[in-house]
């Protein structure tokens, strides 16, 4: 029996026990709260299992990895990237899921973007695209793409950002930013020296240091240590035997111990080939790899991954160490705590308007105007009553295909619609195909459905009685067109339209080409026509830019990130044969080292068919007035004034390049080293100040393993392209 004191006692052992147990889990709430991300990440480690944590480390399904239920870990959702969000497809197949709440606005490419050389577009893109990632509950946006554009035949240039390694930098970073201010990641892809589709997967790239760390990495830097991207792809390719997506020297020595990246490595798509090099070449998630979820395996084919049950085994063996485990872990769930789990995450939205003015904007500011003879642009709609639209890529949607990156999309304006929207009631518009992407040799099943000829003989006669011309082909995202998973046969373009626009330019010279592909094509029929536009492709709003540039509500000021070649052998790439471009037996050496693009056309004095930089404006430009200011702690700025001389608003690019004088070592001609977008009205002027740090004259030097600076004198270049260049100083180092 117990005694009431007893009884008392009891209740009084009892209710402080409960007061301090209450306190405990107060405090342990309190310390939730106010617990930093990493300390978290170190209670977490702590309570996981060996199973949980090798689990997160690979997929659990097609686009997405484990968490831990258990501790209320969520898992990891991923998606393409980088044009706009991908629809969704099945769990473990890659069918359409057929959800019908997934269709998206389509951003312009990053070709485009690119080309508006305007940092805060790719802000504004950033954000757009990030907020339609996080209103779909993606965690990882599988994007922007960072690839060197090497040669015009890489099949995924369209997704990259050009051939200018300062270029791609500066405009990468407010992507990410903007991505990540939406508490997604942003998956910066594909690391690294992915540069063409052909054999892909087994390519072994040698590239110089120089080449390395001046050409092919500087943008993936910038993604990382300005960027501060969470996350980072894997390519498929081998660099120095071996493949990238778990490469000792790219992931480990450079990516993470140099640039102290401290996100997640994820593999492409089914990059993974070995289960050591895997756990201990840096490597952190494993995506994709070959199995439809469901065919290999008893219980689950995703135990079957590299870095699945074989690597439970390995570090059972211990052949695989638990640090390194704690490592990948740890970056996982530093990822999911800036998504998924970050306290700050915002809704996001979804084909909203604004998403359609950002990309509208994007669009209307990345086409290049390429020529414009006798100011035959914009339209002058006082003359023009019968305008000849001729071409597929006038009515054919162009935000599906490329690959991964194709979108399923609410709606796409095409350019035949733009124009018939905005001048249809005044202006008498015809259409014909003129040729098909059917009707050609490079597509012989769907051969049958059209006739060349007839097509063709259909849109000569439209254009026989046009007052004017839009022509509007170029590539289109199919297979060996602008696509992933296969490099474009050659430079020309396809289908049979250097002789179909033969044919017409028989019957009118008034003929506005509107060139869509994201790669450089070659152009016989340049000199007989009298304008050109660079459109890209453009996404939902298309239709709309290019109209508005045709018809001049918007002046271009789009710049060219890659030059065109007259022909394939003036690209550097494709100098040096085949052991340069494709490879021979899966090997390749990029022999042109670091003179690629404009360097190669430059320093060989080789005329580009349009330069790297170029873009033409319905207004005139002047420069005038460089100053350059004394070198202080080898920073040094340039001073100039450009005044818009014409009769209308528009924007420049002014560029700036420096060149080496009696270099001791192999440079290129010139180098971009600084840009500024400046928009003015007509008469006026600006003042414009770009500053140039002391990277911006260093070299990779191969001996010392460091960044070096010659002394001597540089010439400061500044000018509207890497061809024009109107002023000149020198600085003195
Ligand atoms: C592509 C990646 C893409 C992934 C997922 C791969 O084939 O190379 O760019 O993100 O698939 O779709």
């Amino acid at each position: 029996m117990i005694s009431i004191s007893n009884q008392y006692c009891i209740q009084k052992v009892v209710s402080v026990c409960a007061f301090v147990i209450l306190a405990f889990i107060c405090q342990q709430g309190q310390a939730q709260k106010t617990l930093t991300g990493e300390a978290q990440i170190n209670i977490w480690l702590k309570q996981m299992t060996l199973d949980e944590k090798v689990a997160m480390c690979h997929a659990q399904s097609k686009f997405t990895s484990k968490g831990v239920p258990r501790l209320g870990i969520p898992e990891v959702t991923m998606s393409d990237g980088p044009h706009g969000v991908r629809a969704e497809v099945n769990w473990d197949n890659w069918s359409a899921a057929g959800w019908t709440n997934d269709s998206c606005t389509a951003f312009p490419a990053l070709t485009c973007l690119a080309a508006t050389f305007n940092p805060q577009m790719s802000l504004l893109y950033g954000q757009a695209i990030g907020e339609e990632a996080r209103y779909r509950n993606k965690d990882v946006l599988l994007g922007p793409g960072v690839n060197i554009y090497r040669t015009p035949l890489n099949g995924r240039n369209f997704e990259y950002m050009g051939e200018d390694p300062y270029l791609s930098s500066i405009m990468v970073v407010p992507y990410i930013k903007g991505v990540q201010q939406n508490a997604v990641a942003a998956c910066v892809k594909h690391y690294a020296f992915n540069n063409q589709e052909l054999w892909r997967s087994s390519v072994d790239v040698s590239a110089s240091d120089r080449a390395m760390f001046e050409i092919y990495l500087p943008a993936f830097k910038a993604a990382v240590m300005e960027g501060k991207a969470w996350s980072i792809m894997g390519s498929y390719n081998k660099f120095r035997g071996e493949h990238c997506c778990h490469n000792d020297l790219l992931l480990n020595k450079i990516l993470k111990d140099e640039w102290k990246f401290d996100g997640v490595v994820i593999s492409d798509w089914g990059g993974v080939h070995n289960t050591t090099q895997a756990i201990n070449n840096g490597l952190d998630i494993e995506m994709g790899t070959g199995t439809d979820g469901f065919g290999k395996g008893a219980k689950n084919a995703y135990d079957f991954y590299y870095l699945a049950n074989a690597y439970k085994t390995a570090l059972r063996n211990g052949e695989a160490s638990m640090t390194v485990l704690n490592d990948k872990v740890s970056r996982i769930l530093r990822m999911i705590l800036r998504t998924s789990m970050s306290k700050n995450r915002p809704f996001g939205s979804l084909v909203s308007e604004a998403h359609s003015t950002a990309a509208r904007k994007v669009a209307e500011e990345g086409i290049v105007l390429l020529k414009n003879q006798d100011n035959f642009l914009p339209l002058n709609l006082k003359e023009v009553k019968t305008i000849a639209v001729i071409g597929e890529n006038a009515t054919r949607s162009l935000t599906i295909g490329g690959g991964s990156s194709g979108l399923k999309v609410k709606y796409e304006v095409s350019p035949l619609q733009g124009l018939l929207d905005k001048v249809g009631n005044s202006v008498n518009i015809n259409y014909q195909m003129g040729y098909a992407s059917g009707a050609s040799d490079y597509n012989k099943e769907e051969a049958s459905s059209y006739d060349a000829d007839s097509l063709m003989r259909e849109a000569v006669t439209i254009a026989s009685k046009a007052d004017v011309v839009i022509y509007v082909g170029g590539l289109n995202k199919n297979h060996l067109q602008d696509s992933e998973d296969g490099d474009r046969a050659g430079l020309n373009l396809p289908f049979g339209q250097d002789k179909l626009l033969t044919e017409i330019l028989k019957v009118n010279k008034k003929v506005a080409i509107v060139l869509i592909s994201g790669n450089a094509v070659a152009m016989p029929w340049v000199n007989d026509v009298p304008a050109i536009l660079q459109s890209w492709y453009l996404g939902s709003e298309a239709g709309n830019a290019i109209a508005s540039v045709l018809l001049g509500e918007v002046n271009p000021s789009g710049k060219l990130p890659f030059t065109f070649p007259v022909q394939l052998s003036d690209n550097g790439a494709h100098s040096f044969g085949a052991i340069s471009y494709p490879g021979i037996d899966k090997k390749q050496e990029y022999k042109e080292d670091i003179l690629v693009g404009y360097r190669w056309h430059d320093t060989k004095k080789i005329e580009p068919l349009f330069a790297f930089g170029h873009g033409l404006s319905y207004t005139n430009f002047l420069y005038k007035n460089l100053q350059l200011s004394r070198v202080v702690n080898g920073v040094v700025t340039a001073t100039f004034t450009i005044t818009n001389t014409g009769k209308v608003y528009g924007g420049e690019v002014a560029q700036l390049y420096v060149h080496k004088k009696n270099s001791s070592i192999i440079r290129a001609e010139k180098e971009l080293k600084g840009f500024q977008k400046v928009f003015l009205n007509p008469g006026e002027s600006k003042s414009v100040s770009i500053q140039l740090k002391n990277n911006a004259f260093q070299y990779y030097d191969e001996t010392k393993k460091d960044w070096a600076t010659e002394k001597g004198e540089y010439e400061i270049q500044v000018g509207g392209s890497s061809r024009t260049i109107r002023l000149n100083g020198k600085v003195i180092l």
